[in-house]
């Protein structure tokens, strides 16, 4: 199990986490999707696969940490929930799996949780039995290309314009015959990797947040 033993959780998305989840969208994206974007995605479209990650410290470390840690984040900000860390999704349409969004809240990043939300969702594809795993990214967005990078995605095409707030073209990124023993294998070397880092790195919430929460300041992000 990747997460045994780390303070973190990954769940399916719900209804109640959208006002959460868009308020990151808004941070985080140029053109983010409204509330109702995700609402229809969890309550309508069944071929929707979304996951939240949540920060969960009591889980490994009792209820102290609970005290101490995020509950006390809690309580500063009601409307914003900052043990959110992060979310992604895909469209799974026979077998090929279409990540349609992916994001971590600005504090949290650069600790590979990014990684590991991509890597539960490239998981659940290939539980599903996706051969292609597939998506769009900003041409200038050179973070989430390497990260993609990482785990076999490549350019295959290129979408001239295709972000309507700029027109920033859109790299095709695609993993072929991800249901190959080869890039499975692959995969899972990433994943011990992933999980030999979050165990050695400290996992405490993220003083930037702690700092910030409550006064609904935050920098905005473009990709
Ligand atoms: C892309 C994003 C999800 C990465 O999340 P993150 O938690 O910061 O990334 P991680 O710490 O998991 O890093 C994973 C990999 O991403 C790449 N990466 C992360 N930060 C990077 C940086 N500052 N510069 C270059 N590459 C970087 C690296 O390949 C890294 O692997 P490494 O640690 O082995 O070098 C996050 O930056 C984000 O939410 N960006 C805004 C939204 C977005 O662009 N989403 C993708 C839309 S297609």
């Amino acid at each position: 199990m990747l997460l045994e033993g780390l303070p973190y959780v990954l769940t399916p998305m719900t209804l109640d986490d959208v006002p959460f989840v868009a308020e990151i969208e808004r941070r985080v994206f140029p053109s983010p999707w409204p509330a109702t974007a995700f609402r229809y995605e969890i309550a309508q479209n069944a071929a929707s696969r979304y996951l939240v990650l949540r920060y969960r410290p009591w889980i490994h470390r009792g209820v102290k940490a609970r005290r101490r840690g995020l509950w006390q984040l809690l309580q500063r900000a009601p409307s914003d929930d900052p043990s959110l860390i992060g979310y992604g999704g895909f469209w799974l349409i026979v077998d090929e799996a279409h990540i349609s969004t992916l994001a971590v809240r600005p504090e949290w990043r650069g600790r590979g949780l990014g990684e590991l939300i991509l890597s539960s969702l490239i998981a659940k594809a290939l539980k599903e039995h996706a051969q292609l795993i597939t998506l769009e990214v900003r041409a200038s967005n050179v973070v989430a290309q390497n990260l993609y990078r990482k785990y076999g995605f490549r350019v295959v095409g290129r979408r001239k314009g295709y972000y309507s707030n700029n027109r920033e073209d859109a790299l095709i990124m695609s993993i072929e015959r991800a249901n190959e023993l080869l890039y499975r294998q692959r995969f899972a070397e990433l994943r011990a990797k992933l999980r030999a880092r979050l165990l050695a790195q400290p996992n405490t919430p993220p003083e930037q947040l702690l700092e910030t929460a409550g006064n609904g300041q935050g920098e905005s992000h473009n990709h």
